[in-house]
């Protein structure tokens, strides 16, 4: 079978590898990058540290307004399909790449694959909700990360061809922890003892781009009185110098990592805050307690296991729950078992692909 996957964005290179790898083992997979990522440290570097195989095809996008970017992968993934002619098409995620490349397939009638399909944070002023939405209404089959988007795909009356597999992110965390631990000197680069610091992340629209959520963000962080590690999206980093934002001397400001410096900052944090998925995520991997920098999340089972507190951007409950927050001893294993990529080649290559899947009503 000939399979184009399409990746875009950080989070979508390091879910690639594990796919690609067992992939690779019987299919022909042709990887188009769509350029919506491109400094090093948001691209290359997770193609080094990896072993990524190098992109067949590389879109180079760039940034732009949501109509401006996703036109452009519209507009060049389509050349591609056309001149590649796939089987499938993989997407992954929610991000403007996931959204064109499932339109782009479906409109050539080739059958789309969604990974990570079925996560919902019912919030439609997410860009991110928006894209997995018409993902999922466009694709033929759909690899769930946990139950809950099983289920959520149900309630939407997709029932055909969806498996829970577990989550990519596990396998390629898994697979990496050990050479990360090898490999990585960040916490001397950065003179920190383990426990001694926590992590932060922030990227999402919502919160750089309404100046008196990053304002809270800010204030919350520099009043916490401990050592905040925080790698600094590009998004964040504008959005932040625009504000004039002035931390306080326990957060330290770094530019982003590679996926090794990030593992081994995750392993030793005291605690993660976060507003990514993947990170809220990974934090459940290494046992971190985490405190989510929003107000909804599609990784409920994470709060509900009592790993992950939704701490929206009130300064208050987010220093009281920095200092408090305490999960539970045990932990269910949602996002399986580590195997999710050798899942899907396999039933990959076991299932009649067709396009345009009935629905059936919920
Ligand atoms: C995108 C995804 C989001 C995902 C995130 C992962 C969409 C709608 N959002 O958000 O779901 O969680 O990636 O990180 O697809 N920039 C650079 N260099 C880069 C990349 C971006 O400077 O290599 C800056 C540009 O100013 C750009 C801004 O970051 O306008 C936002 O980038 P974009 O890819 O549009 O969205 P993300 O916020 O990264
Ligand atoms: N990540 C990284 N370096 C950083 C920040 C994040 O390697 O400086 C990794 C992180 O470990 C996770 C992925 O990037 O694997 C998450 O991507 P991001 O937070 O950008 O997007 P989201 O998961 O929210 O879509």
């Amino acid at each position: 079978m000939k399979i184009i996957s399409v990746v875009g964005a950080r989070p979508e290179f390091i879910q690639a590898t594990p796919v690609s790898r067992a992939l690779r083992k019987h299919h022909r997979e042709i990887l188009v990058h769509t350029g919506q990522h491109y400094d090093y440290k948001m691209s290359q570097t997770f193609f080094d540290e990896l072993g990524i195989p190098a992109p067949d095809h590389n879109l180079e996008v760039g940034s732009g307004s949501h109509a401006g970017q996703t036109a452009e992968i519209l507009v060049r993934f389509e050349e591609i399909v056309l001149q590649e002619q796939p089987d499938v098409v993989i997407v992954r995620g929610d991000t403007n790449s996931t959204l064109a490349g499932a339109l782009v397939a479906s409109k050539l009638h080739i059958p789309t694959v969604h990974i990570e399909a079925g996560e919902r944070s019912f919030d439609r002023r997410m860009p991110e909700e928006i894209n997995r939405l018409v993902a999922d209404q466009l694709s033929s089959v759909y690899f769930c990360v946990s139950q809950t988007a099983v289920r959520q795909l149900a309630n939407e009356g997709i029932t055909k061809n969806v498996y829970w597999v577990g989550d990519v992110m596990l396998d390629a965390n898994l697979a990496n922890r050990p050479l990360a631990r090898k490999k990585s000197t960040i916490l001397s680069d950065l003179r920190l003892a383990p426990a001694s610091y926590s992590l932060v992340t922030v990227h999402r629209a919502a919160n750089t781009d309404d100046p008196a959520r990053l304002t809270n963000i800010v204030r919350a962080l520099s009043r916490v009185g401990e050592t905040v590690i925080f790698p600094v999206h590009p998004r964040t980093r504008g959005a932040l110098e625009k504000l004039d934002a002035q931390f306080g001397d326990n957060v330290r400001l770094i530019e982003p990592v590679g996926y090794y410096d990030m593992m081994v900052l995750e392993e030793n944090a005291r605690l993660i805050a976060t507003d990514s998925g993947g990170v809220q995520r990974e934090a459940y991997f290494m046992q971190k307690p985490c405190l989510t920098l929003r107000d909804e999340t599609e990784w409920t089972e994470t709060v509900t296991a009592g790993w992950n507190k939704l701490v929206g951007v009130d300064v208050d409950m987010i220093v009281h729950e920095w200092n408090s927050f305490m999960p539970p001893s045990v932990q269910p294993p949602i996002f399986g078992d580590g195997a999710a990529g050798e899942k899907i080649a396999e039933i990959l290559g076991q299932i009649q692909l067709s396009v345009h899947e009935e629905r059936v009503a919920a």
